[in-house]
C-alpha cells in the first residue's frame, strides 16, 4: 500500500509538468500545518512559478485544473501566496483503514522499501572494566530504536558495539591481577570469576600503583607488549576481565530490551592488527605526516583556537595507536568486510569533531564517501539542577541503579492504584512502566537537546509518556475485554466491515491518524529522530480519547459499532507495534 503522501506527490508532481509546460519541480506535498487547511499542503507551486515567471496563484489554478485527484482528495483549494491545500475524502481513508486492518496481524499497510540497503549502526559502545553508566543509556536506546525502524523499513542493518576493550588501561589491570595471583597464600583458591564491581575496585587501585609504584608500572607495560604479541599469562586475564564486563552489559541490554546480542561486539581489540596498515596506508596517500614525533593528519578546514591546522593523530611518539586509529580501521572494515552502504555512529554529541574528522580523513583516504557517514550525535541527561546527572556523592549515575529505582517507583503507584492484582502482575506491570517510562522520556526530547531527567514527570500519568500511552491501550483492551463480557464478538463484528462508517468527525479525524502511520515511521526514520514517533504515538492517543468521549463505542447501535470496534482495534494494534516493535518499550494488557 503506497503511502498517501506519495500519490500525492506523484499527482501533483504530473499535474505540475503539464501546467508549466514541461518544466519540471517538485511537488513538495507536506503534513498541514494546520489541520485547519486540510491534510497535506503543496509546498512545491511558488518555486515552480518562480522558474516560468508567472503569478504562483495562477500556476496554482493552472494545476488544479489538469489535476486528477477527485477519488483522494476534496476540491482542493487555493490559499496565500500559492499554497494548494488538500483534503483526504472520509470514503478514500474508509478504504485504507480496511487494507490496514487486512494487514493489521503484520506491518499494518506498511510496505517495506524498493532500495534496501546495507547499514552499518555503531551504537551503545560501553566500555570493559567499567559499568555501564547514564551516558550510555542515549546511545543504547537511540542506537537501537534507529536499527530497529531501519529494519522494520526493509534494510539489512549491521549492528556494532564498538566496545572499549583496548588499550594501556588494560596492562594495569593485568599487572595487578598477576600481583594478586603471586601473592595469593599458597593453596588459597583464587576466585576468577570476578564481579564487575571488584574489577572496578581493582582498576582504581592498579592506577593508584602505575602511578607510585615503578616496579609495578614495568609490569604493566610487560602486560600491554603481552597482550600485543600473546606471550605471558596476559591475554587470559584480558578474556576474563571481557568477560565479566559483557555479562553484565547483557543484563542491562536485557532489561532495556534492546536487540543488541553478545554477536553485534566487535570491539577495538579486534582492530588491533589492522593498525599499522591503516599508518602505513595514509602514509603512503601521503595524507599523514610526523609531527613532533607522532603522526598525524591534517584534514584542510578544522583549526584549533589559534587558528593552527588541528591534527587527528593515529599514532603516538611512543608507537601507541589511539581511538582515532581504531575508528579508521573499523570504518574501513566497515565498508571493505561489511559491504556497508551507509554507517551511522551514535554517540553524545561531544564526539562531534571527532567524527567530522574521521569521516573527513576517511574521505581523503578514498575509504568512503562522505554522504555514506552520518553522526548521530545527542545531548547530555541532566539532573533537576541543570548539571550533567551524577549522584549525591558526585560519581556517574550507573545505569543499572537507575532502572532499578525506575521499576521501583513504577511498584509503588502500582501497589496504590491496583493493590488486589497478584504479585507477578504487579512486577510485570511495574517492569514494563519503569523501564518504559526512562526510555520513553529519552525518546521524546529532541535528541540533539540537553534533557533533566525527573522520574516524576517520566511516570506521571499525564502527558507525553509512557505510561499515559501504555494506559491508553490497556483502556482500549478493557474496552474489548468488556464487550466480551456482555457476549458481544469483537472479532467476528469487525472483520464483518465492508465499508468503513465515519461520518462522525472524531471518528474521521482518528481514521485519518491511523492512516498515516507510515508518514511518522518515515519521517523518524530519515532524520533518525525516535520523537518524531513518539509525537505521532501521543497524538493518536488523544484522538483516540477524543473519539472516545463522542462516540459510544458498545452502545453504539448496530450500522456504527462494527467501524468502531475496527478503530478501536486498530488504535490498539499501532501503539503497540510504535511502542513495543520501534521503541522497544512493553505494553501491558491491563494496567
Ligand atoms: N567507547 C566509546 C565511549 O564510551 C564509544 C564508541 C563509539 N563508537 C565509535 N566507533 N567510536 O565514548
Amino acid at each position: 500500500m503506497k503511502p498517501v503522501i506519495d500519490i500525492l506527490d506523484e499527482r501533483i508532481g504530473a499535474a505540475m509538468a503539464k501546467a508549466a509546460g514541461g518544466v519540471r519541480g517538485a511537488a513538495m506535498v507536506r503534513p498541514a500545518t494546520d489541520p485547519k487547511f486540510g491534510d497535506y499542503q503543496v509546498n512545491g507551486v511558488m518555486p515552480l512559478a518562480k522558474k516560468v515567471q508567472t503569478d504562483p496563484r495562477t500556476v496554482a489554478e493552472l494545476i488544479i485544473r489538469t489535476l486528477k485527484i477527485n477519488d483522494i482528495c476534496e476540491k482542493p483549494e487555493i490559499a496565500g501566496p500559492g499554497f494548494i491545500n488538500l483534503r483526504l475524502k472520509a470514503n478514500f481513508v474508509a478504504d485504507r483503514l480496511l487494507e490496514i486492518n487486512a494487514d493489521s496481524q503484520k506491518r499494518l499497510g506498511v510496505e517495506k522499501t524498493t532500495q534496501p540497503k546495507t547499514i552499518v549502526v555503531d551504537f551503545s559502545g560501553p566500555n570493559i572494566a567499567k559499568q555501564m553508566h547514564v551516558g550510555h543509556l542515549r546511545s543504547t536506546i537511540i542506537g537501537d530504536c534507529i536499527c530497529r525502524l531501519l529494519e522494520f523499513q526493509g534494510h539489512d542493518v549491521k549492528r556494532q558495539n564498538h566496545i572499549g576493550d583496548w588499550g594501556t588501561q588494560f596492562g594495569m589491570l593485568c599487572a595487578l591481577f598477576d600481583k594478586i595471583l603471586l601473592e595469593a597464600p599458597r593453596g588459597e583458591a583464587i576466585n576468577r570469576d570476578e564481579t564487575l564491581a571488584d574489577i572496578e575496585e581493582f582498576y582504581r587501585q592498579a592506577q593508584s600503583l602505575y602511578k607510585n609504584n615503578e616496579e609495578f608500572a614495568r609490569t604493566a607495560h610487560v602486560a600491554v607488549v603481552g597482550l600485543h604479541t600473546g606471550d605471558g599469562p596476559w591475554v587470559t586475564y584480558w578474556k576474563g576481565i571481557v568477560k565479566t564486563t559483557t555479562k553484565h552489559f547483557r543484563e542491562v541490554y536485557d532489561r532495556l530490551c534492546v536487540t543488541l546480542k553478545d554477536e553485534h561486539i566487535r570491539g577495538e581489540s579486534f582492530y588491533k592488527d589492522m593498525l599499522s596498515d591503516i599508518v602505513a596506508e595514509l602514509k603512503k596517500k601521503k595524507l599523514a605526516e610526523e609531527s613532533d614525533g607522532a603522526v598525524c593528519v591534517f584534514p584542510e578546514g578544522f583549526k584549533n583556537k589559534e587558528g593552527q591546522p588541528l591534527p587527528f593523530i593515529i599514532q603516538k611518539s611512543d608507537g601507541a595507536y589511539l581511538y582515532a586509529t581504531t575508528d579508521l580501521a573499523a570504518l574501513r572494515y566497515r565498508v571493505q568486510e561489511l559491504k556497508a552502504d551507509r554507517i551511522i555512529y551514535v554517540t553524545d554529541a561531544r564526539q562531534s569533531l571527532h567524527f567530522q574528522m574521521l569521516f573527513k580523513v576517511a574521505a581523503l583516504a578514498g575509504w568512503a564517501k562522505p554522504d555514506m557517514l552520518i553522526h548521530i550525535a545527542f545531548g547530555s541527561v541532566l539532573g533537576e539542577n541543570g548539571k550533567p546527572l551524577r549522584t549525591r556523592e558526585g560519581e556517574n549515575v550507573k545505569l543499572k541503579d537507575l532502572l532499578t529505582e525506575a521499576v521501583e517507583r513504577a511498584k509503588a503507584v502500582v501497589e496504590e492504584k491496583n493493590p488486589d492484582l497478584p504479585p507477578e502482575r504487579k512486577d510485570e506491570i511495574a517492569r514494563a512502566v519503569g523501564i518504559g517510562a526512562v526510555k520513553y522520556a529519552d525518546f521524546s526530547n529532541n535528541r540533539t537537546s540537553d534533557y533533566v531527567f525527573s522520574f516524576n514527570k517520566m511516570l506521571a500519568m499525564d502527558g507525553n509518556t509512557a505510561p499515559y500511552m501504555q494506559y491508553a491501550y490497556a483502556r482500549i483492551k478493557s474496552i474489548e475485554r468488556k464487550g466480551k463480557d456482555r457476549g458481544i464478538d469483537v472479532e467476528e463484528e469487525q472483520s464483518k466491515v465492508e465499508k468503513a462508517n465515519l461520518t462522525e468527525p472524531a471518528e474521521l479525524d482518528l481514521a485519518k491518524h491511523l492512516v498515516r502511520y507510515v508518514e511518522a515511521i518515515g519521517a523518524a526514520a530519515v532524520d533518525y529522530r525516535p520523537n518524531y514517533l513518539t509525537a505521532y504515538l501521543y497524538e493518536l492517543a488523544q484522538k483516540f480519547s477524543a473519539f472516545y468521549t463522542n462516540c459510544p463505542v458498545l452502545d453504539a447501535g448496530a450500522d456504527k459499532r462494527p467501524t468502531r470496534l475496527l478503530l478501536c482495534d486498530l488504535t490498539a494494534k499501532t501503539i503497540k507495534h510504535g511502542l513495543s516493535e520501534l521503541l522497544g518499550i512493553e505494553v501491558v494488557e491491563q494496567m
